[in-house]
């Protein structure tokens, strides 16, 4: 069996695009395995997406359904439970919706999505020290230990992993949960969009992540099979 690549552990976003432009990415490029389905395809299909997408590709190994719900409990509870059964690998929380809202996430998931791993996104990777300090007063020092707030309740409630910058992989290291990158670019790519905490996937893996999110990097280059080769050739770290 071979080694597992970069590209196993890879979820491509598939953001910006409608439902004909997904069945043209996705049928040009048979290499990807892993997909992220975000707000903006299922609010204009519904749950209906993830059947489609899982019906029609095959080679689809894991779906991401990166919904980053984000209410008071029950309204958590009940949006999961109306999920119940997608068959979806990995459903998105905000850890900052705090412990209650957590507990009965994963309430939910339990009962009606037991397939499905619930992962807590810390800080969006688009925000940078400005925004912190201009969204809850917190300066450059104390970032750090703003993240690691988040990643204690994390482990403390138990969710099964955590979106993260890859700038914060490093506090995470030895920690048994899944950490899972966005913010991904590649070396010569100039820019980074929107984006703040950024790095390339060989230094993401390399601080332990177990699977990178990437987006634009991907969907928009302008060699996206160079792109895919230099993924499936990078040996996943032992
Ligand atoms: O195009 P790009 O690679 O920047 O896309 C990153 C994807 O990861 C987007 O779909 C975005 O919603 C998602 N994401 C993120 N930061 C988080 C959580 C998810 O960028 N903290």
């Amino acid at each position: 069996m071979k080694n597992a690549s970069a590209l196993d552990r890879t979820f491509v976003a598939l953001d910006n695009m409608s439902l004909k432009d997904v069945r043209i990415f996705l049928k040009s490029n048979p290499e990807i395995v892993n997909i992220k389905i975000g707000l903006e395809l299922f609010l204009a299909h519904g749950p209906q997406i993830v059947h489609i997408l899982r019906s029609e590709f095959q080679p689809l190994q894991k779906i991401f359904l990166d919904l980053k719900l984000h209410d008071i409990p029950q309204t958590v509870r009940k949006s999961i439970q109306a999920l119940s059964g997608l068959p979806v690998d990995f459903l998105t929380v905000h850890l900052s919706g705090g412990r209650e809202m957590l507990l009965a996430a994963l309430q939910a998931q339990q009962a009606s999505l037991q397939n499905t791993k619930l992962l807590g996104v810390s800080f969006l990777t688009s925000l940078d020290q400005h925004n912190f300090q201009e969204l809850w007063g917190i300066k450059a020092n104390d970032i750090a230990p703003a993240f690691q707030r988040l990643f204690s309740l994390a482990l403390d409630v138990a969710v099964h992993g955590l979106i993260l910058s890859p700038l914060e992989l490093a506090q995470l290291k030895g920690k048994n949960i899944l950490k899972i990158t966005p913010g991904i670019r590649f070396a010569e790519d100039g820019k980074t969009h929107d984006q703040k905490r950024i790095a390339t996937f060989e230094e993401a893996f390399n601080a332990g992540a177990d699977y990178i999110v990437i987006g634009r990097s991907l969907t928009e280059c302008t060699d996206i099979k160079k792109r895919l080769r230099d993924l499936a050739s990078f040996p996943l770290p032992t």
